[in-house]
């Protein structure tokens, strides 16, 4: 029962955004679900980007289908009338845009063809620079009564610039689908514009905001787009896809598909509408109403569902980009998020449990279970190092953790490795990028990398510096930040220092934890103290790449494994 309303939480969540799209009120207020708010000015021309998928891959077709002069469309894309667009570039349109009351809009019709619907026209054909509201506010016809060859007014989304954007040299505004390749740094070096100008635009609060494939954004322009700003994308838009072209009996199946799944959702919407409050009340009872027994540390409460514990983190702050993120990956060395149940505005997020805690807990305790082996803390050591790599190359955008530390490792009932706490992580940007990220991130002292403080881009690789650290942590078992004669330092400077002595074998041997197995550990000990330190390079470039950690660390643990081997060898002859 628990687990069949955990996944009603999950999928409703999932599908809640099909269904919402069309039932959005107007009086509301203006929202991305309709056209660009009126801002004084009647008419002016304005320019859209459509992504060229066939049919609509000419010049004829796209013209026909936004309704602009074929002729100038051809002009600003520098090609010929007869021209054919490749699958998935950018086509610049130039329409006309109106003031319509409360909006803008650039009007066009469009012919119905067997099995569109509102929602299909809007987000299919026109790629999202129409509106399913916006249809059904414009055209009278119910929604199932919609039938081939009826002509549908299909506004786009368009706007005139503001006073203001005129007064800062603004002559024409941009209407964009933003697609899964896009990110703010590489549109304003694209387009050749200033990043405020395109914040302000579009309302963006923040310097950073994360574009949603499949909406649009207005670009501010001081000329004509021109077609060199154009590029051709990896995928497609988002929900594009043509139902008219490709097999009859695969149509099928795809409509058939989508209407199950708008009823299943509908059925979902009512069931999880229904239960709720139980469900709600189901986490109480798991986590005992939140009770301090059942408190593993901070918000975060252990939880029985059935018969499995989870962990429950109670999220008071908004989570939606945590989340998203946490449903994209899928690794064994990343925490795995079990069941998401949003309330009002926050979050319950049901992760799976770790028996040992965190790795910080672990090292703090004298009498943690496999303390003393080498093995353990070698295994440790590779399943955050694989985790990391997964993360910075597998995940689709990339990531960066940007708070890899002792206290966010958490271990499982075997002693392995989860990675957890992604509140901080972010899209990473490539090394050659010349964007910067993430400097809004607070990093925990003791684990932040030289560059973060500097400008240019933060790359993976301040996560393979924390990661050092963590390493030096397995080794002395001393935290980030530990007290020598009554003065905190920093655990980084104080080995870096130590592998510059002349004698860093005896010098190390007094900051190794004393608990490790010495037996067969000194050759470790060193070549773990000199890929941490090479982990601590200043030089970002120079720091190795998670992929190189962990073939060093195989080597290490073959090694280890050999002598003992060797050594049990000894004893048994
Ligand atoms: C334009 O679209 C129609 C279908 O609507 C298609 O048959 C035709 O090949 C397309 N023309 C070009 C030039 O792509
Ligand atoms: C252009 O669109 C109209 C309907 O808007 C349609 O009747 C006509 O066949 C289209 N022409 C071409 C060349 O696709
Ligand atoms: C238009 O295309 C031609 C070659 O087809 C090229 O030489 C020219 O530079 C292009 N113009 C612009 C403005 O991109
Ligand atoms: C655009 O379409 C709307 C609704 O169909 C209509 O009221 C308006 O007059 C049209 N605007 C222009 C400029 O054609
Ligand atoms: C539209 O759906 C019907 C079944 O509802 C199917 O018979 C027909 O082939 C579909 N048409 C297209 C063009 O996909
Ligand atoms: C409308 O646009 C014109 C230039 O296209 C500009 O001079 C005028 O100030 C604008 N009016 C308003 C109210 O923004
Ligand atoms: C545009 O001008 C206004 C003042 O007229 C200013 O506050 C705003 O920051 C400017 N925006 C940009 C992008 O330069």
């Amino acid at each position: 029962m628990n687990h069949i309303l955990l996944s009603v939480c999950i999928l409703s969540f999932l599908t809640s955004q099909v269904i919402q799209n069309c039932i959005n009120k107007d009086d509301e207020g203006p929202s991305p679900a309709f056209l660009y708010t009126f801002s004084g000015n009647q008419s002016c021309k304005a320019f859209l980007i459509f992504i060229s998928q066939p049919p609509y891959n000419s010049v004829t077709n796209i013209s026909n289908l936004t309704i602009s002069e074929p002729g100038e469309l051809a002009r600003i894309n520098n090609v010929t009338r007869k021209a054919m667009f490749p699958t998935n570039s950018e086509v610049i349109v130039p329409v006309n845009c109106y003031g319509q009351g409360q909006y803008y809009q650039s009007n066009t019709t469009y012919i119905l063809k067997p099995n569109d619907t509102y929602f299909t026209v809007a987000s299919n054909t026109y790629q999202g620079l129409s509106t399913c509201d916006s249809l059904m506010r414009e055209n009278l016809y119910h929604q199932l009564n919609l039938i081939p060859n009826m002509v549908l007014q299909v506004p786009l989304r368009c706007a005139c610039p503001t006073t203001n954007q005129i007064a800062n040299g603004t002559m024409y505004l941009l209407t964009y689908l933003v697609n899964w390749d896009d990110t703010i740094p590489d549109i304003v070096d694209r387009f050749h514009v200033s990043t405020k100008s395109i914040l302000e635009a579009n309302g963006f609060p923040d310097e950073n905001p994360n574009l949603t494939p499949s909406t649009t954004i207005l670009i501010p322009l001081p000329t004509e787009p021109s077609s060199s700003e154009t590029i051709t994308h990896h995928q497609k838009p988002v929900m594009s896809g043509s139902f008219y072209n490709s097999k009859n009996k695969r149509n099928v199946y795809i409509v058939l598909a989508i209407s199950l799944l708008i009823v299943l959702s509908v059925i979902l919407a009512a069931v999880f509408l229904f239960y709720k409050k139980i469900f709600r009340s189901d986490i109480e009872k798991a986590t005992g109403k939140f009770s301090n027994e059942n408190r593993i540390k901070g918000s975060v409460y252990c939880g029985v569902f059935g018969q499995k514990i989870f962990a429950v983190k109670n999220m008071s702050r908004e989570a939606t980009e945590e989340v998203k993120m946490l449903k994209k990956i899928n690794h064994f060395n990343l925490i795995k998020l079990e069941g998401v149940c949003k309330k009002h505005g926050s979050y319950y997020l049901v992760f799976e449990y770790m028996e040992n805690g965190s790795l910080r807990e672990w090292l703090n305790e004298n009498k943690s279970k496999d303390r003393g082996s080498w093995n353990k803390r070698i295994q440790i050591a590779l399943d955050v190092a694989n985790g990391l790599h997964y993360l910075h190359h597998f995940t689709e955008p990339p990531y960066i953790h940007m708070d890899v530390k002792s206290s966010n490792i958490l271990l499982n009932s075997d002693l392995r490795a989860k990675i957890a706490n992604f509140g901080l992580a972010r899209a990473a940007m490539m090394e050659t990028s010349s964007g910067e990220l993430a400097r809004d991130v607070v990093v925990t002292r003791g684990y932040m990398a030289p560059e973060y403080g500097k400008a240019g881009p933060v790359t993976p690789k301040v996560d393979v510096y924390a990661y050092g650290v963590l390493m030096l942590e397995l080794i002395t078992g001393k935290d980030a930040n530990f007290i020598q004669d009554g003065m905190e330092e920093l655990l980084s400077a104080a080995i870096v220092s130590t592998m510059e002595a002349k004698n860093p074998e005896a010098e190390l041997s007094l900051l190794v934890d004393p608990t490790l197995d010495g037996n067969n550990g000194t050759d470790v000990l060193l070549r773990m103290a000199e890929l941490s330190v090479a982990c601590l390079t200043q030089e970002p470039a120079r720091r190795p790449t998670m992929w190189e950690i962990v073939s060093t660390l195989l080597k290490i643990r073959a090694d280890l494994e050999r002598t003992e081997s060797f050594y049990a060898g000894f004893i048994t002859f």
